[in-house]
């Protein structure tokens, strides 16, 4: 199968939006009746049971009562509704509240690039019809037809239609965006959905259907650069294969190409597609397609990484960005605060660095000093995350550049990324990268040395305050563990400040000092030692830059001593005497299953 005709079948992403009750489920129940789209039968089980029940009729109950079942294509889960027309395949995103709105607009699944918005012609333009459609135009959805809905309130009237669709229309031309048709219907009797109305003559467009199948077709994800966010690596029992799994965004990958994985620059060729439960026709996946893939030498990828292809153009690593974005928490998005950035399978705390403007996404009030983002608010800002993370600029591939926020256990609002700004630990990271791809394969595979070795290499970093017994416990340590059959080494800092990193003592370049330490433990763990580095008083940052080189699962950091309070929940702390805290730590090491 080629890409041509992978995409044989045209499909539409389609959100359907609008102040509450305007009409958006009904519009929705009633374009799936008219169009046949319902499984035999239903709409009258429906009607009857609401007979039954006393309860008058809605053709929003079709929704709901679609939920359970899969019947003659068409399927609903949550709130994504699929349907056919004669022109293509359509999925439907019945956006109820904000959250959901803009949760479904943001995570790749579904996201839309076009939209009805729908009106409510007896009550107007209210405060979310404006918000969502500034939300619209900002999250990209370039086609747009707005539903001026239940034309029955306003007895069918042309005035009523022309003066809301000019009202609504000039507040788009502000905001940027254009509908590309105003249409009148209504949802409850049918009118100018599926079929035209013959109750309002004076209207010569096309139906809410024709508009939709007059929308210009997606551009191809085919063509664009590979990404797959990797959701995890899986290994199977009596198997050596370890599969990198995820769900393919743009592109196309078969065996035989190199994968590169972003932001750890970790490279490896394509063994195979390995999708359940056959391989996909032609050996190649595409945009859309859950799959996975081994490589012929195993590399340690994280879930969070994105996959992409050698040859192609990388996505954007940074921790530093230029994004818009919608803020919908009670409390206002504050540069003061913590919160965790998801995008694509990524998770990383993430701060707001400044904001360049803030606006109103209904009253379109601009405020252009503004520190903080407030409720219900779009602004342009520069955000920071605590490590860095792959991304593309939305302009280029859109399901990678899109993210939310959550705060606690809320996702408190999403946007899109605009652009990478250099930053100390972008530059730093470069470096990283470029040593990954220019890694030397040794011929001999990380899982050969473990399993040689009876051990997972690590990195233990064992620090404490001044004068505490630090550099004791880590030589009680590598003694102990050197006794019980391990491959284990003592790297005291000195060792390599004097040495590797002697052309630094006059500049006292602090972070230059702790990366090249961190580059030599990433060679020495790559010959499969543990090793056990002592330093004193080791910082957060020191801790970052650790790990932006070395593969965080593989490190261990122990304070010997009671750590300051900045550090709590970062370090394991262990008893400040040599004798408790070595067998403190080999518990934790033996725990963490570095050895058995
Ligand atoms: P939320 O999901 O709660 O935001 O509402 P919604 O936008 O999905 O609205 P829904 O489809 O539930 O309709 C709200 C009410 O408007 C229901 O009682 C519908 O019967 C009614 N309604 C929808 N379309 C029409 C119409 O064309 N004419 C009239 N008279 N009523 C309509
Ligand atoms: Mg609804």
């Amino acid at each position: 199968m080629d890409a041509k005709t992978a995409a044989a079948r045209e499909s539409l992403r389609v959100v359907v939006t609008g102040h509450v009750d305007h009409g958006k489920s009904t519009v929705v129940g009633r374009l799936l009746a008219d169009t046949g789209a319902l499984p035999k039968g239903k709409l009258e089980r429906v009607r009857a049971y609401c007979e039954r029940h006393g309860k008058p009729f809605e053709y929003a109950f079709l929704l709901d009562a679609l939920k359970d079942e899969q019947a003659q294509g068409i399927t609903i889960e949550s709130s994504r509704i699929f349907f056919k027309s004669a022109r293509r395949d359509y999925v439907l995103v019945d956006a109820p509240g904000h959250v959901e709105f803009i949760k479904n607009m943001i995570s790749g699944a579904t996201q839309a690039s076009a939209a009805l918005l729908v009106l409510d012609a007896k009550e107007g333009v209210q405060e979310n019809s404006r918000r969502h459609g500034y939300l619209l135009s900002m999250l990209g959805a370039r086609r747009i037809a707005v539903l001026v809905n239940k034309m029955d309130l306003v007895d069918w009237r042309e005035d009523a239609f022309k003066r809301l669709a000019a009202e609504y229309g000039a507040f788009l031309e502000r905001i940027g965006a254009r509908a590309e048709r105003f249409i009148p219907v209504s949802g409850l009797h049918g009118d100018n959905l599926a079929a035209p109305s013959a109750r309002m003559p004076w209207y010569r467009g096309p139906t809410a259907l024709a508009a939709l199948d007059a929308f210009a077709p997606e551009p191809s994800l085919a063509a664009r650069p590979f990404r797959m966010p990797v959701q995890g690596v899986y290994q199977f029992d009596g198997d050596a294969r370890r599969v990198v799994a995820g769900t393919v965004e743009s592109g196309t990958l078969a065996a035989g190409d190199e994968a590169v994985f972003y932001p750890s620059g970790k490279t490896g060729v394509v063994r195979s597609i390995e999708e359940f439960p056959r391989p996909p026709k032609g050996g190649r996946v595409f945009a859309g397609s859950a799959t996975g893939f081994s490589l012929v030498q195993p590399v340690y990828v994280r879930r969070g990484e994105i996959a992409a292809r050698r040859g192609e153009k990388p996505p954007a690593v940074a921790a530093r960005f230029r994004a818009r974005l919608v803020w919908l928490g009670r409390a206002p998005l504050s540069p003061r605060k913590d919160y965790v950035l998801k995008l694509g399978t990524a998770r990383v705390g993430v701060r707001l660095e400044s904001v360049a403007r803030a606006l109103d996404a209904s009253s379109l009030k601009a405020d252009r000093r503004a520190t903080s983002v407030a409720r219900h608010e779009v602004a342009d800002c520069v955000l920071r995350t605590a490590g860095v993370i792959a991304f593309d600029p939305v302009e280029e591939n859109a399901a990678c550049g899109r993210f939310v926020i959550v705060d606690g256990f809320d996702v408190c609002g999403g946007g899109l990324i605009q652009e990478a700004l250099p930053d100390a630990s972008s530059l730093r990271h470069e470096k990283v990268l470029a040593r990954n791809l220019k890694w030397q394969e040794s011929a001999i595979s990380p899982e050969k040395r473990e399993a040689r070795y009876g051990q997972k290499a690590a990195l233990v970093l064992i620090t404490g305050a001044r004068g505490s017994r630090r550099k004791e416990a880590a030589k009680e340590l590598e003694a102990r563990l050197f006794a019980a059959g391990r491959h284990v080494y003592f790297l005291g800092i000195g060792s390599a400040l004097y040495g590797v990193n002697a052309d630094l003592r006059a500049a006292g370049d602090h972070v230059e000092d702790i990366r090249r330490v961190a580059e030599v433990a990433h060679i020495l763990m790559d010959s499969g030692l543990v090793l056990i580095v002592s330093a004193s008083e080791l910082t957060e940052e020191d801790l970052v830059l650790f790990r932006s080189a070395i593969d965080p699962d593989r490190i261990e950091t122990f304070w010997v001593g009671s750590p300051p309070a900045g550090l709590k929940g970062k370090v394991v702390a262990v008893p400040g005497k040599t004798g408790p805290a070595v067998a403190a730590m080999r518990k934790r090491l033996a725990d963490r299953g570095f050895y058995p």
